[in-house]
Parts: structure tokens; sequence; C-alpha cells
């Protein structure tokens, strides 16, 4: 037996097993779900995942939604959904509410791939920023679901509105009332502010505005589903927004993370647990650059999963 042969291939096997998976790419990742029988994956979503649907995103140059509200004559892009701003003038928020309604527009194939991932018992959540309720449509139940900026679903009275003049912070507590969708979407749909019976304060969905907080459901469930969590797959978001950004810093240090996206993100250092898609030592992070519908489409592909609906619907929608 040749001892030094057995130091170097114990020095090899030690290298190689600092690695999580093998390469920064997508097969890698799938190759580690398999190997690992990962069954707590929890998915992270933005409006990427939404373009091909025709939602634009909110940063892309050109495209984005910051990019293009000059007709609403904006102090600055992000005010049309800022709260302070919207007590002043909810006008321009209810313009925009009324375009991007949800209603008219269909689930994208990158949807039905976190549902394909529910139905094959391997979804602990998806944490979805999204406010155009495409998930639920998509039929992801409502238990593996949290919206963390929010939903058009359910509404409340924030109170009325404030003098357009005034320039301290405007308390945005209402009467209390609660709405559902149904009760206010009309109004929206016709171009007019809603209005609280009660108190005649404005109605506003429980979408999250710049100025307020998540809702409890994100806090409460955050800690317990990521310490839980085996595998993470992060999707069609800048990661510009915290605390939704600050998310892929909690999984375990040696849980994988992959990202599809049209851009690199996310890689910004947070005491060295941003991604990395570039280290040659302890490969953790894989990176699918292109589009959310592809990277989903290869990822059913490297899983070997058979799913006609979800190529079907890929044909059928338009590759943003
Ligand atoms: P962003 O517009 O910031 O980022 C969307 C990301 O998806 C960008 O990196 C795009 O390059 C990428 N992208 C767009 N279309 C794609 C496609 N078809 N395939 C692949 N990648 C694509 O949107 P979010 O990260 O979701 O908050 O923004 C986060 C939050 O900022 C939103 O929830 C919203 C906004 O202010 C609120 O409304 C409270
Ligand atoms: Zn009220």
């Amino acid at each position: 037996m040749d001892m030094g042969n057995i130091a170097v291939t114990e020095t090899l096997k030690r290298e190689t097993s600092a690695n999580i998976i093998q390469s920064h790419g997508l097969s890698s990742f799938c190759d580690y779900l398999k190997a690992n029988k990962c069954k707590n994956i929890i998915v992270m979503t933005g409006a990427g995942i939404s373009t091909s649907a025709g939602i634009p995103d909110f940063r892309t140059k050109g495209t984005g939604l910051y990019d293009n509200l000059q007709k609403y004559n904006l102090p600055y892009p992000e005010a049309i959904f800022d709260i302070q701003y919207f007590k002043r003038k909810p006008e321009p928020f209810y313009t925009l509410a009324k375009e991007l309604y949800p209603g008219s527009f269909e689930p994208t194939p990158s949807h039905r791939f976190i549902k394909l991932l529910e139905d094959k018992q391997l979804l602990l959540r998806n944490y979805t920023q999204n406010i155009d309720m495409l998930e639920r449509l998509a039929g992801i139940s409502d238990d593996l679901l949290v919206e963390a900026h929010g939903t058009f679903h359910t509404a409340k009275c924030v109170g009325p509105k404030s003098d357009e003049d005034e320039d301290v912070d405007i308390p945005i507590l209402g009467c209390g009332k609660t709405f559902e969708d149904k009760d206010i979407k009309q109004k929206i749909l016709d171009g007019q502010v809603p209005e609280c019976p009660d108190c005649k304060g404005l109605v506003k969905p429980d979408i999250v505005f710049f100025g307020e907080q998540l809702p409890e459901r994100f806090h409460s469930m955050i800690h317990k589903d990521f310490k839980q969590c085996d595998a993470l797959i992060v999707i069609g978001t800048s990661l510009s927004v915290a605390p939704f950004s600050g998310l892929i810093h909690l999984v375990k240090d040696n849980v994988p993370r992959l990202l599809i996206n049209r851009e690199v993100c996310g890689t910004q250092d947070f005491m060295g647990r941003g991604f990395d898609f570039e280290c040659e030592e302890r490969i953790r992070d894989a990176l699918f650059l292109g589009t959310c519908d592809e990277g989903v489409l290869q990822f059913q592909e490297e899983m070997g999963w058979q799913d006609d609906d979800l190529s079907q619907l890929l044909q059928k929608t338009k590759i943003s």
C-alpha cells in the first residue's frame, strides 16, 4: 500500500468535499437536490417572473415601471409607493393600480414551476415580493405563500387625505375598517379613489408602501423557515429592497443557493454572506443568467421532470 498516494487522495477528498456543489452552474445545483433528496426548498421571487406575462418590472432601464412614471409628475419615482406621498396625493397610485390591477394577466412558466415544486412536495415556502397575485392564480396554496410586500386581495381604511402642503409626517391610522378586493375593485377600475363608507378615509389595498411595515406573517415565518430550508432558489429580483434582500443570508452556511435572473445581483458582501458565483473553493452558489422562464425549463430538464404544462406554457408565453 502506498501511504503517499493515500495521503494525496485524502487531501483531494477533503478539498472536494469543501464544495457544497460541484460548479456554479444550474446543473450542479440540481445534482445536489437529487443527491440530498432536498424537500424544504424556499423560492424567493420578484417582478422578473411576471414580465413575460406583460407586467413591467420596476428597475429595468427603459421598460421598468420607475422609468415610465413621467405622466404622474412625481417628485421621484418611488413616491408612487410612498405612504406619506399617498396620503397627500393618492391619485397617481390609483391610476397605476387601474393599469396593473390583477385579473388581466396570466401566470407564467415560472409561476407554474413553483406550483410544480409544491405538487412534488418539495416546496417549503414561496416568498414573493410581487403584488400581481399570479402565484394564487397559478394555484400555489395560501399556506405555502408569503406575500412579503402585501397584496391587492384585501384593503383597509388609512384615514382622510392630508393637506398637500403639510410637511410633517402624517399619521397613517384610519378607522380600522377592512375591505376585500371585490369591495374596491370596481371603483379603481372606474378611475376613482375608493372611500371608506364609515369615515370617508382613503381605502388602500394592503400592498406594502415605503414607510410601512412588512406583514406580520413575513416576520413570523422567516426564522423557522430559513433554518429548515435545505436549498434556496431566487428568481427574477434585483434584490435591492430590504428587508427582503437580506433573506438570502438567513439560510444555513452549507445550504446551496441558486439565482435565476437576467443580471447578477445579491453579491454585495454582507459579512461574507452575499452570493459568490466566482470562488473556486467551497462552491455553494449557482447562477443561471437568462430569462426566468428559460431557467425554470432547464431546471426541470436537469431534474428529469416531465411537465407538459410547463413546456406548453413556455411556448405560449413570449419570452421577454
Ligand atoms: P426589480 O425591477 O428591482 O428587479 C427585477 C429583476 O428581474 C431585475 O434584476 C431584472 O433584470 C430581472 N428580470 C426582469 N425580467 C426578467 C426576465 N424575463 N427574466 C429574467 N430576469 C428578469 O423588481 P423587484 O426585485 O421585484 O416594492 O423589486 C423589489 C421591490 O421594489 C418591489 O416589490 C417593489 C419595488 O419597489 C414595492 O412595491 C413595495
Ligand atoms: Zn374609515
